[in-house]
């Protein structure tokens, strides 16, 4: 099965360390890189040996740590023009003023600034020092000049440093030093669309205190709409309740029942070129939600429910020249209910999820899918993560021309 979508896999990355206190945190974004199956080398200078040791990152990257352009006697002298050849992303984090410095005046005096001299690829600068320092018109005029040469650079974090000021300065979690690099690298083939995305569960409230609800994280929706705007696209994420911060650059619109979906969703899908709803929408709610809480000795054993609209066939009918995606959660027999859906509610293409394995639907960080394309055609795609599989299906809009 092919999958264009992307991710570090394969990828080679070269990771910069300067010395700061910060670099204790190029030791995890080491990890993840590698955990994303990326080939990743580390080029450090001689202050970063302070605060991390070399064998760290080369038990981690499997590879010899370049830290002197003069270490050893075989290949040192040209392995940083090599490394830049064969680089797809750089990321230096964390970059000091020293470097930044370097960086922006063309210095090349030790294996780090030599070998960014070389460098053709993509590049994630980020800075960490004191907010001071960061501050000073010095530093603020290399990094103005770094983003002149096309150098990409990750704003610092606000909060409490190393040196005991509180202010910008502090390296990012290595997390969103990862997202930042992938996003960077990603091809931009959704660039100047439009995407719509629902995720999340909705609530139907029985009373103020209680609702009715299921048991949808949002982590397929969030993956998908992180994916998108990812790759260039403008992203309008409409969302029920979750636990999930919403993705970068992505327009966020929150609501919390059936109703308010539909309203958002029924106001916003003229703006889309690409309307995927990843949302499980509750289909019931109750008929008469209570204003004030409703005691036990009052409350009835039964609850009144009505239908809610179904969003995804209210969209279906009223579509243009727009694709638009269904999800089909199903327990059983899901070939059948999710060509039934495919039909009944016009989509192009259905995601469908037998629920039941721990490993796939709710909840869980993986996901096997089944998608369902209106020509009548299926394809089975194997267990992978919701990052991947969010890929994979923008892939496959894309080819329907989404
Ligand atoms: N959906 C929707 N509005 C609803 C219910 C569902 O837009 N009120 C959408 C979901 O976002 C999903 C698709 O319809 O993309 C399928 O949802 P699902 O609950 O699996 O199916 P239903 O169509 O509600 O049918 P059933 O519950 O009978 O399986």
């Amino acid at each position: 099965m092919d999958t264009m979508g992307f991710t570090l896999e394969g990828k080679h990355i070269v990771l910069g360390v300067c010395g700061g206190i910060a670099a204790y945190k190029s030791v995890e974004l080491l990890r993840l890189l590698v955990k994303e199956g990326a080939s990743v080398r580390v080029v450090m200078t001689e202050n970063a040996g302070h605060f991390v040791g070399p064998m760290t990152f080369e038990a981690l990257s499997q590879r010899k740590v370049c830290r002197t352009l003069f270490a050893t006697a075989d290949d040192a002298a040209v392995q940083h023009i090599h490394w830049a050849e064969e680089a797809d992303g750089v990321v230096i984090a964390p970059a000091t003023a020293n470097i930044i410095g370097k960086l922006a005046n063309g210095i090349a005096d030790d294996a780090l600034s030599t070998f960014m001299l070389a460098v053709t690829c993509p590049v994630l600068v980020c800075p960490a020092m004191n907010t001071n320092m960061f501050a000073s018109r010095q530093v603020q005029r290399n990094i103005g000049l770094l983003n002149g040469f096309g150098y990409a650079i990750l704003e610092p974090g606000s909060g409490e440093l190393a040196c005991g000021t509180t202010g910008p300065g502090r390296l990012p979690d290595p997390l969103i030093i990862r997202d930042a690099l992938e996003a960077l690298l990603a091809p931009k083939d959704f660039a100047g669309r439009r995407v719509l995305i629902t995720a999340g569960p909705t609530r139907e409230a029985i009373d103020p205190v209680r609702y009715i609800t299921n048991p949808s994280s949002g982590k397929m929706g969030y993956a998908i709409a992180r994916a998108a705007a990812m790759r260039g696209a403008h992203v309008t994420l409409i969302t029920g309740p979750t636990s999930i911060a919403p993705p970068e650059g992505v327009v966020c619109i929150p609501v919390i029942s059936a109703a308010e979906m539909a309203t958002a969703v029924l106001e916003q899908m003229d703006h889309a070129d690409i309307i995927i709803k990843s949302a499980a929408v509750a289909d019931f709610r109750p008929a008469a939600a209570a204003s004030l809480k409703v005691k036990k000795e009052d409350a009835a054993l039964s609850l009144q429910l009505e239908r809610t609209q179904d969003i995804l066939k209210a969209v279906g009918a009223r579509k243009k020249n727009q694709v638009l995606v269904g999800f089909a959660a199903e327990t059983h027999e899901l070939d059948r209910f999710a060509a039934g859906k495919l039909k009944a509610k016009n989509l192009d293409m259905v995601v469908g999820n037998l629920i039941g394995a721990p490993d796939a639907g709710f909840g869980a960080d993986t996901n096997r899918a089944s998608i369902y394309y209106k020509d009548g055609t299926c394809e089975a795609v194997d267990l992978m993560s919701k990052k991947d599989l969010a890929h994979l299906l923008l892939d496959r809009v894309g080819r329907l021309g989404g």
